[in-house]
């Protein structure tokens, strides 16, 4: 199985490897199970699955959950109404601007270890997949949070399953740093929840696709959002997965649209809920399993643009690391990364000997002084990089 995998990962990218990949165990917070909490939906592969929903289309509906922010977008996008999503030619992020992209923390020394790492990579802002400590305790989350990044370092979050039963706690604790940071805002209603927001010139809409509200709401959503805002480079931001975006054995609990919106509109995909890492080779057919959902390219350099796209799951916040799916996944033929507790690939190039540990991505916008350039690694806390490349946005 293995080596069916390797070959067919050489077929699409051309890549020559070694080694057998066998593993290690980095296991040591002990597993938490993602599928378990009630609260969360079902989600669905097709559409108009809700959940927590009727208390996110209230807050939806009540919106202006941003006091700091721009204004409401509350008209609906249309085509012709929008920019030109995302263009290269559209307004850039500071120069050097580092974003760190990490869920599914837990409590404790692992996840404040990651928070420091941020710290240490010189980020400029977190964003949080979602699944924040699993225990419904917002103000445990606050409090680590504050412990090693303070009270005012840029962190977005969105929402987890994990975090459905006590989210009005930790939407406050979000709405109250996004308060505290000069200059960012978030339009749209629940921060976290369903929220487009822009900081420094990097825009990100944080969708709680397949864990509240429905999902033809969350996608309207997320089109209108990336259709009105015409900034180089956008992020598309939820929790939950598609069995073939994770290197694990999640299921489909999102669906295909949201990815394939985010495709059509020049933005890329991160995700948590697994808890590995998994990257994509350059999308072209995001959807399409036939297809092999277009992947195209070399693991090195991936090409954002409208209808090209790549997908992360970055779910190594701290909470435990999770295998590789053998069964689910030797067949697949889009991964550029992965780094599993039991298999780590790096850029095609299969890792034999290794200790999986927590860690981040770390996406670097606007270097070399091109705005439409990105260098992007994941690290862990043991300061090894385990995952490197380029982004180009045309
Ligand atoms: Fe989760």
């Amino acid at each position: 199985m293995r080596a069916r995998r390797i070959a067919s990962i050489f077929a699409a990218v051309l890549v020559g490897c070694g080694g057998d990949g066998s593993s290690s165990s980095a296991d040591s917070s002990g597993q938490v199970d993602d599928a378990g909490t009630g609260a969360s939906t079902g989600g669905s592969s097709g559409g108009g699955s809700s959940s927590v929903g009727s208390s996110s289309a209230s807050t939806t509906a009540s919106s202006s959950a941003t006091s700091a922010t721009a204004s409401e977008s509350s008209g609906p996008a249309t085509s012709a109404d929008s920019g030109d999503s995302g263009g290269p030619s559209g307004p850039a992020t500071e120069e050097n601007l580092k974003v760190a992209l990490f869920g599914d923390q837990g409590s404790g020394a692992d996840p404040k270890a990651v928070y420091q790492l941020a710290l240490d990579e010189g980020a400029d802002l977190i964003l949080l997949m979602g699944d924040f400590d699993y225990e419904d305790d917002p103000a445990l989350f606050h409090a680590e949070m504050v412990e090693v990044l303070g009270d005012s370092f840029p962190v977005f979050g969105v929402i987890g399953n994990h975090d459905v039963a006590a989210w009005s706690g930790y939407r406050d604790v979000l709405q109250t740093r996004l308060d505290a940071i000069p200059g960012a805002t978030c339009t749209g209603g629940d921060i976290g929840g369903m929220s487009s927001c822009k900081f420094k010139g990097l825009h990100f809409v944080l969708s709680g696709i397949g864990t509240l509200g429905t999902d033809a709401e969350q996608e309207q959503f997320l089109e209108q959002s990336l259709q009105e805002d015409d900034s180089i480079w956008s992020i598309c931001v939820w929790h939950k997965n598609q069995t073939d975006m994770q290197a694990g054995d999640k299921g489909n609990e999102v669906g295909w649209n949201v990815f394939q919106i985010c495709q059509d509109n020049g933005g890329f995909v991160a995700m948590g809920h697994e808890h590995s890492y998994a990257r994509t080779l350059t999308l072209t057919d995001v959807g399409n399993e036939a297809a092999g959902h277009g992947a195209v390219g070399n693991p090195e350099t991936i090409d954002v643009a409208l209808g090209s796209t790549f997908s992360v799951c970055t779910g190594l916040g701290g909470s435990s690391i999770r295998d590789y799916d053998p069964s689910r996944h030797d067949d697949d033929t889009w991964w550029a990364s992965i780094y599993t507790n039991n298999l780590y690939m790096k850029n095609g190039m299969d890792i034999a000997s290794f200790q999986a540990n927590y860690g981040a991505l770390f996406i670097e916008f606007h270097v070399d002084g091109d705005p439409t350039k990105a260098n992007a690694y994941f690290k862990n806390i043991d300061g090894e990089i385990t995952d490197e490349f380029t982004i180009v946005k045309n």
